[in-house]
């Protein structure tokens, strides 16, 4: 099993939509993003970025409502979670979850944090995002597995 960490800074919002548009543009079916963050951290503003990388046409908002919001215009379909009012790991099992992660599209979890990561299996990429202050945020990335290894590597920008 594989594991890397790697911490970087984004100063404003279309920063952290730049970065998330790279991942988009690495992804592939199958790929699985956890995101963890408090309130306006900027999961969504990520998962945004990230449409935008998978060619999704229409907008991306928060699903908290929903769960879940699938987005199918782009090059791979997109499973956007928001756990935040979930209450137990089951309603995603109830939801029929296998079929949306580790499947056909990529699958973003906001809030990932609500439930235990092995529940997402053995290979994901996790974005922690802290504020330190009011435009600035801290991305901390986690990779499990070898192909979220891939994923952040060819997302990870030249130094
Ligand atoms: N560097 C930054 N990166 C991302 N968002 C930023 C940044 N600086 C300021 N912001 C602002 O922070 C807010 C992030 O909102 P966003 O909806 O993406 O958060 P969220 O983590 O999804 O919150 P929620 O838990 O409510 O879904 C936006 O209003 C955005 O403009
Ligand atoms: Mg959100």
């Amino acid at each position: 099993m594989t594991e890397a960490n790697w911490e970087q800074r984004s100063a404003s919002v279309a920063r952290t939509r730049a970065i998330g548009q790279r991942l988009g543009a690495a992804a592939r079916p199958g790929d699985i993003l956890l995101l963890i963050g408090e309130l306006g951290a900027g999961k969504t503003a990520l998962t945004q970025g990230l449409a935008r990388g998978l060619d999704i046409g229409e907008v991306v908002n928060s699903p908290t409502f929903t769960l879940l919001k699938e987005h199918r215009s782009g090059r791979v379909p997109l499973y956007h979670f928001d756990l935040y009012r979930i209450e137990r790991a089951s309603e995603l099992i109830d939801l029929g979850f296998g079929e949306y992660f580790g499947g056909d599209g990529v699958a973003v979890v906001e809030w990932a944090d609500r439930v235990a990561n092995e529940i997402f299996g053995s290979d994901w990429l996790q974005a922690t995002i802290t504020t330190p202050n009011n435009h600035g945020r801290i991305i901390h990335w986690r990779a499990q597995g070898q192909r979220a290894e891939e994923w952040l590597t060819a997302t990870r920008e030249p130094l």
